[in-house]
């Protein structure tokens, strides 16, 4: 058995918050009665309404894509910009897990299952997400220990937890530079090299968790295997 709100969001229909307020405003019924109370549980033999529509179940569905840049990380743009749901052939109600800016490309999954993306977002699940930057400026050993000791972006202190320096090219005057993080603030990677003087050019996710691009190309996609559903799961940090 389940909670109605959490039934009605995992379907893809609505944010659990929503899901809530449609209860409360008495449109929702379970099995043909209309039902306020939140806390009620329900399980796959009931028959939900939302609106009077029956909520279908959606199977459950995961991509790793390979974003490439110009395309922004939500399923719809009120400026008319280019989403990356719509690279994916699919009529489920997926998500992107997560942000990444408008020009980062690389490592981005989706999927219309709540909890999985949860398990992925949550801080206290401790997941690694890698990226490569190419920084304006050859990065100094100092600065590569700020980053690892920490810097204050947007009042809160982060720290990376490996950073390699792969490269540098003296004539363009740049950097490449692998940055490991395990939180994922808004613009944290181009925020905390800003915090040490530098500016970044180009990002790219190679890594989350274990999900890396390896034998995708830029917009190309795949299905995750049930194997690394599971593994995702098993990260579940209660
Ligand atoms: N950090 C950034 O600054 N941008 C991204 O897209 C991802 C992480």
């Amino acid at each position: 058995m389940e909670r109605l709100q959490k039934v009605i969001a995992q379907s893809g229909l609505t944010s659990r918050r929503k899901a809530e307020e449609l209860i409360k405003l008495g449109k929702v019924k379970v099995n043909g009665k209309i039902v306020t109370e939140l806390g009620t549980k329900v399980d796959s033999k009931d028959t939900i309404e939302v609106d009077n529509k029956i909520l279908e179940k959606e199977n459950k569905e995961y991509y790793l894509l390979n974003k490439p840049r110009g395309y922004i990380t939500s399923t719809s743009d009120d400026r008319d910009r280019k989403v990356v749901t719509s690279l994916i052939n699919t009529s489920a109600r997926i998500f992107p897990v997560g942000r990444l800016d408008y020009d980062t490309t690389g490592v981005l999954l989706l999927t219309n299952d709540g909890d999985f993306a949860n398990i992925l977002m949550q801080p206290k699940n401790n997941i690694e997400k890698v990226y490569l930057a190419k920084i304006e400026g050859i990065i100094k050993g100092e600065q590569i220990n700020r980053l690892k000791s920490g810097v204050e972006i947007d009042g809160i202190k982060v720290k990376a937890s490996r950073v390699k320096l792969k490269r540098i090219n003296n004539e363009s005057n740049t950097s490449m530079v692998e940055i490991t993080i395990h939180e994922g603030k808004n613009h944290q990677v181009k925020k905390m090299f800003e915090k040490v003087g530098y500016r970044v050019e180009k990002l790219t996710r190679k890594r989350i968790a274990i999900f890396t691009t390896e034998n995708l190309k830029s917009g190309e996609y795949r299905k995750l295997t049930p194997k690394e559903v599971q593994i995702v799961y098993s990260y579940k940090n209660n």
